[in-house]
């Protein structure tokens, strides 16, 4: 599980999934870039780093994923302060569960510009320094509704479909630089994301913030030569 020294960017770390990856990554030597817009508790997440003595540091640039400046400007952070980017995590997102008659245009547009046109736009600022140094691993945290839809799912479902063509498309077009590509589908994570919060008595059985943690762990350290290029992974009380 070695990512000692590792330049590693997280989008959407502020909470939830992305701020449990950074602890760990960082807890285990790596220099960790995380950005979101919230900057209060961008600032918590590196106090806990400084204070808590962990190996790697933890380094906070808010920003929204929307925004090609912010994402431009995380990147510029990394490299500034690290010199090379090793692991870039696309994981900004959020959902919103209506029918489709319910739905607003300015729902889809906002959602759609945080899942997917995020992606494209921190994945973009990237590249350029991935394809430079021969080497790099861009992790999309899509979901398994990547795969599957379901009814009140068409506007989240589409944004993850969507992130999963990206996330194709763009394997194919960079593996011949030396660069990773790894679609991540996760079932019920019990992060802030469902609408009952964090902790709710109803996602008690559902998999943990520190089990998506440990499963990036695992993804981002893995050998030079060897690449996941899909990672499945569900609490046992969900169905499949
Ligand atoms: N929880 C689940 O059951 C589940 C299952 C499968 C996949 N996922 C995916 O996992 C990813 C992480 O979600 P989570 O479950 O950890 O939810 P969460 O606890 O709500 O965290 C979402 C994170 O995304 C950030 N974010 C949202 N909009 C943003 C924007 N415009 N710019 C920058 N950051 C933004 C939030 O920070 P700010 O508000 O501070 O910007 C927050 O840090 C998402 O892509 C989600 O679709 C979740």
């Amino acid at each position: 599980m070695n990512v000692e020294n590792k330049t590693i960017i997280i989008s959407g770390a502020s909470r939830g999934i992305g701020r449990a990856t950074a602890l760990l990554l960082a807890q285990h030597g790596a220099n960790v870039v995380v950005t979101a817009r919230n900057a209060d508790e961008l600032a918590e997440l590196e106090k806990q780093a400084t204070e808590g003595h962990v190996r790697g540091k933890i380094v906070a640039v808010p920003g929204d994923v929307t925004n090609e400046d912010d994402m431009e400007a995380v990147v510029k952070t990394a490299i500034d302060q690290f010199q090379h980017i090793d692991v870039v995590i696309n994981n900004a997102g959020y959902g919103v569960f209506k029918n489709v008659d319910e739905l607003t245009a300015t729902e889809w547009d906002d959602l759609m510009a945080t899942n997917v046109k995020g992606t494209f736009l921190l994945t973009k600022a990237a590249l350029p320094h991935l394809k430079a140094q021969a080497s790099g691993h861009i992790v999309i945290v899509a979901s398994d509704v990547a795969k599957r839809t379901f009814a009140g799912g068409a506007l989240y479902t589409a944004s993850k479909y969507a992130q999963e063509a990206f996330t194709g498309a763009l394997r194919k077009e960079v593996r011949s630089f030396g660069i990773k590509v790894t679609g991540v589908y996760s079932g019920l994570v019990d992060s802030h994301f469902h609408a009952k919060g964090h902790g709710h008595e109803t996602s008690q059985n559902w998999l943990k913030n520190e089990d998506m943690a440990e499963s990036m762990l695992f993804i981002v350290s893995r050998p030079a030569h060897v690449v996941v290029d899909e990672f499945m992974i569900h609490p046992l009380s969900q169905e499949y």
